[in-house]
């Protein structure tokens, strides 16, 4: 089922990987996802269904948590980058956006920039100029020579994104960009990733509990729940789909629950009504 889009031009493919943390907790439980090139996708599940998880096991920062990818592979353009070390993988193109934007707080907006491009020396690139940081951020612009710290957190998570662009990444993977901003922030920062996608076509892996706003934006979409994909599908079908809306949207006629976790019971009930 997770393997269920066309992923004739994949720019990434998760093929059943597991993870372990400490030697003991198994995190991700044989998960599948693809990217195809120039997309947004979509990893929606609740709070400790393994979507950071996933991202770190693509962009091999686990091997810092104490975990292990114990089974399966990643490819990214095609390469097996299962075993490669994080700053290579950000040279090939691989940028990752952790939860929490990890931005320096001490320096100013532009100096912030300016360490993105370090990151890059031998990688023998035309850098991206910060005028297309601030292009799409003009908030930023204004913002240069104040520092990071000060600024709101709408703004740090503009500036998280300004960084990876610096990096002129063939894939960006955003751990939930909506975390902790208020609902106009999270509507002006998802325009401006969707812009930024459509307009540089680099390709996107996002993560979120936001499914609404992500769903928006996005491709295709995969949900998942204790460490496994449980649904795939073009967000125009998920939206739709009527498991979806109720549990994963908020839509249905059940009291605001939207727990992820439900979803099975849910339909095996629904079964013994039927
Ligand atoms: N560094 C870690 N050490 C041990 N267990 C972890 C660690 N990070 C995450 N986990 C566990 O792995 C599972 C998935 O976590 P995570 O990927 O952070 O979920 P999500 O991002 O979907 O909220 C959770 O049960 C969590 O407790
Ligand atoms: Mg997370």
């Amino acid at each position: 089922m997770a393997q269920g889009q066309d992923a004739s031009d994949p720019i990434l493919q998760v093929e059943n990987i597991e993870v372990i943390y400490n030697k003991a907790v198994q995190a991700l439980r044989g998960l599948s996802l693809s990217v195809p090139k120039g997309k947004v996708v979509t990893l929606l599940g609740s709070n400790g269904a393994g979507k950071s998880t996933t991202l770190k096991a693509i962009s091999g920062l686990l091997g810092l948590e104490d975990g292990a990818l114990s089974a399966g592979r990643i490819l990214f353009d095609g390469q097996d980058i299962s075993r490669m070390r994080p700053h290579d993988l950000v040279r090939a193109g691989l940028f990752h956006i952790m939860e929490g934007r990890r931005i320096f707080e001490d320096l100013t907006v532009e100096e912030n920039l300016t360490a993105a491009t370090f990151a890059l020396s031998g990688r023998g690139v035309a850098r991206t100029p910060f005028d297309l940081v601030y292009d799409y951020f003009p908030r930023l612009h204004e913002r240069r020579h104040q520092r990071a710290g000060y600024m709101s957190g709408g703004e740090q998570q503009m500036l998280a994104i300004g960084r990876a662009l610096i990096a002129q990444p063939k894939l960006i993977l955003l751990d939930e960009p909506s975390l902790g901003l208020s609902p106009l922030l999270v509507e002006e920062i998802f325009t401006i990733i969707g812009r930024i996608n459509r307009q540089t076509g680099v390709s996107m892996l996002l993560v979120e509990q936001n499914a609404n706003v992500a769903m928006a934006i996005a491709h295709y979409g995969y949900i998942m729940e204790t460490g496994k994909i449980q649904l795939d599908g073009p967000t125009e079908k998920l939206m739709h789909d009527q498991d979806v809306r109720e549990f994963y949207l908020g839509h249905g006629g059940h009291g605001g629950e939207k727990s992820y976790r439900n979803i099975k019971h849910y339909k095996r009930r629904k079964r013994w009504l039927s």
